[in-house]
């Protein structure tokens, strides 16, 4: 059986593009893979709240020393880690908010990022604990950035997922959604056929 994680970023809810395209991937998924459990992670709909010191603090505190805040940040994130850890599979939407990731898919990166828990750090330097996954990452963009500078979310994603030992990152772009309905609606188009040819291999 394949268990599929999918996060969700957009603050947009069902309108959200990279909420609708990675849907569209998870649906498609499911049918060309049978048995498969779907997990969903929405960020948009629940954010993950910033990560503080008094947080981090109490990861390295027993249990039964962590205030209420500790304890449940503590569990908040050994939730989320392990749904990471359980999943074959890592569907991601990701919004381009202000030319970087949504707020909340950053803060979901702070709450999961944790040394002896998705890396650590040996003599050879940092190694990822979550190898044998592959991501999907469908990002949705108003302007158009593939292969440039100004494309700042591919780079780090990949350097997230590497970073826990995830290097088969497979990224479907939509670009160009806010440069008027043609672009989007192709976009969107060649979106979903790359798409459709992912899932069914
Ligand atoms: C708050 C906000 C900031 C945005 N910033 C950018 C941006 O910096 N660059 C860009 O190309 N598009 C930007 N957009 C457009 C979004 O990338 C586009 O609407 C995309 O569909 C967002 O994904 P979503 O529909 O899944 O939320 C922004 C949209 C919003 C709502």
């Amino acid at each position: 059986m394949t268990n599929i994680l999918h996060i969700k970023s957009s603050i947009l809810g069902d309108a959200g593009n990279s909420n609708q395209i990675s849907q569209k991937f998870v649906d498609q998924y499911l049918v060309t893979h049978g048995g498969s459990e779907l997990t969903v992670r929405d960020l948009g709909e629940n954010p993950i709240p910033h990560l503080t010191g008094e947080v981090i603090g109490g990861y390295g505190l027993a249990p039964e020393d962590r205030n209420e805040t500790q304890a449940e940040a503590a569990a908040l994130s050994e939730t989320l880690i392990n749904e990471l850890r359980t999943a074959d599979i890592i569907v991601m939407g990701l919004p381009m908010y202000n030319f970087g990731v949504s707020s909340s898919m950053k803060a979901w990166i702070d709450y999961v990022a944790r040394a002896g828990e998705t890396f650590t750090y040996t003599e050879n330097g940092p190694e990822g604990l979550l190898t044998g996954k592959k991501a999907y990452v469908f990002a949705a963009r108003g302007g158009k950035y593939v292969g440039t500078p100004t494309d700042t979310q591919t780079g780090f994603i990949q350097t997230i997922f590497g970073f826990f030992g995830i290097v088969d990152v497979e990224f479907v772009y939509a670009e160009g959604l806010a440069m008027g309905e043609d672009p989007k609606a192709e976009a969107l188009a060649t979106a979903e056929v790359k798409l459709i040819e992912l899932a069914a291999a």
